[in-house]
């Protein structure tokens, strides 16, 4: 079966690129350096010919409300005006856990309006929910920041390593479509301000977390439990503690930027 990974260089595309290639299907790795590009349409034609699945873990480069809305709207658009011309017979596509209740986020308004585009769409489809990657805490705290300080609610959540996300939707990929949404989470629950916390200590990051009930998610205002999978959810194995332990929980290399300055890849806002 010749599964197509839009984003496959990505933190989660990568590794569903090596679990599915292990399970024997033929993967394609696809991104704008391997010369496919969802929003300009390079490469999509000749990429998706005999694909049977296409698994869509991209994600916007700039977090700004305006750029992420369009990221997702056209890239989506595109990707499945190209599928129904080559029959592709299941689109999957990650998503966030509570991404409908968080509307008052540009971030997830781009990711309201892509799932938007994959249920009105003609292609049998898996949406898959998960929730914060253990990867993510540090780029929640930079988005967080006010005044120097990180500013987050106690609310709960049940964040997941990134391999488990990707074995989540490696799984749904290589089933058939739900034409609905599938859940994943992690093993525990957390109250963000505190793992954040955590997080922040475990890479001597100075930055203090304040614990403020009014503080917003990503712009969005949370209650106690939006951040919260259903009881359906399909659960990862990874425990918080043990990821620490991991070298998957090291900061990823940082590099020089054209500027001169040291930028680090997948350090930002909603990739890791
Ligand atoms: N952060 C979280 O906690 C969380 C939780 C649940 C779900 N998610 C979702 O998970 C998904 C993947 O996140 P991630 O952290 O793995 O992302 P990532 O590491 O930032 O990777 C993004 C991928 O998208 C590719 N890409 C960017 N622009 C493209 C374009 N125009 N055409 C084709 N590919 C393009 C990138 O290619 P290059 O490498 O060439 O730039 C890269 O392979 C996102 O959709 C996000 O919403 C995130």
């Amino acid at each position: 079966m010749k599964i197509v990974v839009i984003g496959g260089t990505g933190l989660i595309g990568s590794k569903i690129v090596k679990k599915l290639g292990a399970e024997g299907h033929q993967v394609v790795a696809a991104s704008p350096d391997s010369g496919v590009n969802t929003l300009t349409c390079e490469g999509l034609g000749e990429v998706l010919k005999d694909a049977s699945v296409v698994v869509d873990v991209s994600n916007s480069p700039s977090w700004e409300d305006a750029a992420v809305l369009k990221f997702f709207e056209t890239s989506t658009r595109n990707l499945l005006t190209y599928e129904a011309s080559a029959g592709v017979g299941h689109h999957v596509a990650l998503s966030v856990v509570g991404t409908d209740q968080l509307s008052g986020s540009g971030y997830f308004r781009g990711k309201i309006a892509q799932e938007k585009l994959i249920r009105e769409s003609s292609i049998p489809y898996s949406i898959v929910h998960a929730t914060q990657f253990f990867e993510f805490l540090k780029g929640l705290a930079d988005v967080s920041l006010a005044g120097g300080k990180v500013h987050l609610p106690p609310v709960l959540f049940q964040p997941m390593a990134a391999d488990d996300v990707a074995s989540g939707v490696a799984r749904v990929a290589v089933g058939p479509p739900a034409n609905g949404i599938v859940e994943i989470a992690g093993p525990e629950q957390f109250r963000v301000d505190d793992l954040v916390r955590q997080r922040l200590a475990s890479l001597k990051d100075s930055r203090e977390v304040i614990t403020d009930p009014n503080a917003r998610y990503d712009g969005a205002a949370v209650g106690e439990r939006t951040l919260l999978p259903g009881k359906d959810a399909r659960l990862g194995e990874t425990r918080f503690a043990d990821w620490l332990k991991s070298p998957a929980s090291q900061p990823p290399k940082a590099k020089a930027s054209a500027a001169g300055a040291t930028a680090t890849k997948g350090t930002g806002g909603h990739g890791t």
